[in-house]
């Protein structure tokens, strides 16, 4: 095995298309801030893409989310129901317009359990949020169902799902509205951005001027209401579509990393979540047998120059939340489990064999242990 010396890191974005031509078009022309054609294009492209009749660009997934929940109407004493195992952008949006976060254990598919909402479901909910989890589609058959059944709002949390499917219809094109991220580490990138989609014509106009201080279309700066400054640049759209242009490549690139770790892990006592094609693996997530092991291995890979990650903490063992953790047992022994591998679209086939041969040798040595 060839000892790689270099840092091998979780994530790192894949820039040689068209980035640089479509930035420097934007410099050349002065659209450096929310005007100019690309923040138009990327939308368009995206919506086309995910199969929806309207996309608006924000400056990042979590101002997305933000506006989406302003969009319904939704603040303060309202409760929204998510999943405990989220990164606490979900939270956070709900709790910055006022309203709070009723949390629900996950299933075995790591996602929103269904049944477990209902029980949740008090006169004050209005939505609930349901969040791809590391690119894994919600059952949506089921979610669309309840938030029918009770009259609630469905917002599609897929900050970490474009590319991902359920029954062959993209993720965030089944809720009232979706909402995407943009950040470096995601699939594809704008340094910073979001996108909000919807299928509603008058929750899109409403999110876009919203999110563009409350102005209206008619007269630039006639305010009919409060709103926020949550615009992408035209430099970030210009990332974006370059990006956007060779989505299917990065997602095949993705693909086979995930199949390569599956293949080179299979005699190890690790698992993969259950994928039938229709996912992104967006990081390539393996469970170990507890918690210790977990720790264990994290800690030999970062001495060995291997970037890792733990799952998501549940909501709930935050200090910010005071819940009966017996509700969740679901969510804690998946993430008491869990590591985030390396897997960006240009990490290479002998990276990957290094991984997996560190894995390997740190079972070896603490089974002789
Ligand atoms: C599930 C989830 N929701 C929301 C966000 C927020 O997106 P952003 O980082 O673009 O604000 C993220 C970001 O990683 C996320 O993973």
């Amino acid at each position: 095995m060839k000892i790689l010396k270099y840092k091998i890191p979780i994530y790192q974005p894949f820039l040689s298309g068209n980035e640089l031509k479509y930035l420097n078009e934007c410099v050349k022309s002065n659209y450096v801030s929310s005007k100019g054609n690309f923040v138009k294009m990327f939308e368009n492209k995206f919506a086309k893409y995910i199969g929806v009749k309207y996309a608006t660009s924000c400056c990042n997934g979590t101002c997305a989310l933000h506006l989406a929940i302003a969009t319904l109407g939704i603040g303060y004493g309202d409760e929204i129901i998510i999943p405990t195992l989220t990164f606490i952008a979900t939270a956070n949006s709900i709790i910055n317009n006022g309203a709070t976060p009723v949390l629900v254990d996950v299933q075995n598919d790591w996602q929103i359990n269904p049944d477990k909402i209902r029980k949740k479901i008090t006169r004050k909910t209005k939505a609930i949020i349901a969040v791809h989890l590391y690119g894994y589609p919600c059952n949506m058959e089921e979610l669309t169902k309840i938030s029918k059944e009770y009259n609630l709002f469905l917002i599609e949390d897929c900050a970490e799902a474009i590319g991902c499917f359920y029954k062959n219809k993209h993720v965030g094109t089944f809720g009232d509205i979706g909402i995407f991220s943009f950040f470096g580490n995601k699939t594809i990138t704008t340094g910073e951005g979001g996108m909000l989609v919807t299928n509603n014509h008058s929750l899109f106009t409403k999110a876009q001027y919203l999110k563009s201080h409350g102005k209206s279309a008619a007269d630039n700066y006639l305010f009919k209401t409060f709103g926020f400054n949550f615009r992408l640049t035209n430099l970030s759209a210009a990332v974006g579509l370059a990006q956007l242009e060779r989505i299917n490549k990065i997602l095949t690139m993705k693909k086979k990393i995930e199949n390569k770790y599956r293949e080179l892990l299979k005699n190890l006592p690790v698992e993969f979540k259950n994928g039938n094609n229709s996912n992104n693996p967006w990081l390539v997530t393996i469970l170990v047998e507890n918690n210790k092991v977990r720790n264990g291995l994290r800690k030999f890979l970062r001495e060995n120059n291997i970037q890792t990650r733990p799952i998501f903490y549940p909501l709930h063992i935050l200090p910010m939340f005071k819940s009966n953790r017996n509700e969740f047992q679901i969510a804690e022994y998946i993430a008491d489990r869990g590591i985030n591998l390396p897997s960006y679209p240009t990490l290479k086939s002998e990276e990957i064999k290094y991984i997996c041969y560190k894995i390997t040798e740190f079972y070896r040595i603490t089974r002789l242990k």
